[in-house]
């Protein structure tokens, strides 16, 4: 697999993945809202078979803005609005790769000090990732963060030189 910024082109078959990958799901509008405001924060992963590129995985960063009530003197941070991988790709590293490409560059392009996120408590993949791959903090449980009232982890890590 290979792994460059995703342009505005990409945004469709990136929302057809993130339908077939995720139970959250976000409009066209919203997701090139991504593009548009962070270009350097977006990247897919993708596969090459008889000249077609086809795109395998994905991942979604922005930078927190002013509409997110931060407390004041909050250092820049990074939100990880979604990342899926194919199923069929999937344990290949491929979700790493994208979230260190992504984080690398939400820190050097926007000044990114902290990055966040929420996970569902159940999903084991996605807990392994960040917790033991990337080294994210639990900061708190959002009880029934999620539309069928399931608990979300909020995580946080800090950015450094690691990634
Ligand atoms: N169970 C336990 N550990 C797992 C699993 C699993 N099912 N899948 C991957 N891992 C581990 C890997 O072994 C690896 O560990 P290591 O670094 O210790 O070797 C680590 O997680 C990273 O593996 P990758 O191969 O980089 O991850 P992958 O490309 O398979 O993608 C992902 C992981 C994105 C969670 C994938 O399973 C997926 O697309 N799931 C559905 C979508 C999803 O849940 N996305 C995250 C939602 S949270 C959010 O978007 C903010």
């Amino acid at each position: 697999f290979s792994i460059r910024q995703a342009t505005t082109r990409d945004f469709q078959e990136i929302q057809q993945a993130n339908l077939a990958n995720l139970p959250e799901n976000y409009s066209l509008k919203y997701l090139l809202y991504h593009a548009i405001s962070w270009p350097q924060g977006s990247y897919v992963a993708t596969m090459t078979s008889g000249g077609q590129e086809r795109i395998v995985g994905y991942v979604l960063t922005k930078m927190e803005d002013d509409n997110q009530e931060l407390p004041p003197n909050s250092p820049p941070s990074a939100h990880i609005t979604s990342v899926s991988v194919n199923r069929t790709y999937r344990k290949l590293g491929i979700a790493g790769a994208l979230l260190k490409q992504s984080l690398r560059s939400m820190r050097e392009s926007y000044g990114a000090e902290l990055v966040s996120l929420h996970v569902r408590e159940s999903n084991k993949a996605a807990l392994h990732l960040y917790k033991n791959t990337l080294g994210f903090e639990v900061l708190e449980v959002s009880a029934g963060y999620y539309a069928d009232n399931e608990d979300a982890y909020s995580m946080k890590k800090v950015l450094d030189d690691s990634l």
